[in-house]
């Protein structure tokens, strides 16, 4: 009798993956760079806010009422201090990622 040939199944390589797989638990490279930003810095982390990007979400203000603050005049969100205190940095990771317009960016 003959034998037939053994198949043999390859294990999928990454760039034969689905570019449609679900976003990686706690954040995708955006949360990571930050995180890392928070984690190598060796002077205080800055943040800003882009008006001409911002739309009044009101996310960041909510999220990170200690950094953010809306203004009266539009409800626009601009930043109390440019350096991020201590024991804020989660809340501003936090308030980078829920921007809906990525209007907020950290400076190191
Ligand atoms: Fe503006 Fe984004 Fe905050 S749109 S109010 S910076 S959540």
């Amino acid at each position: 009798m003959a034998r037939l040939p053994q198949v043999v199944r390859k294990e999928p390589t990454r760039s034969t993956r689905s570019p449609r797989r679900p976003p990686r638990r706690g954040g995708g490279r955006r949360a990571r760079s930050v995180r890392r930003v928070l984690r190598d810095r060796r002077q205080p982390v800055k943040v800003r806010v882009d008006s001409e990007r911002c739309q009044g979400h009101t996310l960041c203000a909510m999220i990170a009422p200690e950094v953010f603050r809306l203004r009266e005049i539009d409800g626009h969100s601009e930043v109390i201090d440019e350096e991020v205190p201590a024991g804020q940095e989660t809340q501003v990771i936090e308030a980078v990622n829920s921007c809906p317009e990525r209007a907020i960016s950290t400076i190191d």
